[in-house]
């Protein structure tokens, strides 16, 4: 669960999302890069953001289209807001996640899309990162994105 995740933890996925906003235009950059990322190793995600299955990953028209920018710019948000609360939140996020979880099976999420979402969050995080995206923070992201998914994921198996 979520608050069972620990200050040390936190602190070091919160350092690093700071490093990341330090970054140009930081949510187009990464929010591309994940989604890109995402599509190529989950082609049925392509569907679930409104894209045509078959869509090449390295397209042009994919990657320079104004609707997937903007979908990757508001995705990359969504996760700035979901860890804005593993601050003074912590204590409702459970609630929360369980809410969103529920949310995520209308919009057709698998549970099995969450560790390739996860992977795609980390090598995101790598490329943007460089060496300052050491094993402990690699530990340390794993560690929260599968608590965060993990009450989230056992909210959709439940319905
Ligand atoms: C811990 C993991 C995740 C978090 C924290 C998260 C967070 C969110 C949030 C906050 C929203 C907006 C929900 C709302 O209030 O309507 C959202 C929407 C969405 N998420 Fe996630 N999500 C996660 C994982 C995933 C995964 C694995 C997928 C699929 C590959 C996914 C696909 C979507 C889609 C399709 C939407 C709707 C977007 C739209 O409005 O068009 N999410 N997510």
């Amino acid at each position: 669960m979520v608050k069972e995740i620990s200050y040390s933890t936190i602190s070091n996925v919160m350092e690093d999302w700071e490093s990341v906003k330090r970054t140009k235009d930081y949510e187009k950059v990464a929010g591309t890069k994940l989604f890109r990322r995402l599509f190529d190793k989950c082609p049925q995600a392509k569907l679930l953001f409104g894209f045509p299955i078959d869509i090449d990953v390295d397209s042009p028209e994919l990657l320079q289209s104004k609707r997937f920018v903007a979908q990757a710019i508001y995705f990359w948000n969504m996760i700035d807001t979901s860890l804005n609360m593993l601050g003074p939140d912590i204590e409702l996020l459970t609630e929360i996640m369980t809410e969103l979880g529920t949310k995520h099976v209308v919009y057709g999420v698998k549970p099995d899309m969450f560790p390739i979402m996860g992977d795609a969050l980390v090598w995101t995080l790598k490329e943007m990162l460089g060496d300052k995206f050491t094993e402990e923070s690699e530990e340390s992201w794993k560690e929260t994105y599968g608590a965060l998914s993990a009450d989230m994921i056992r909210s959709m198996v439940s319905k």
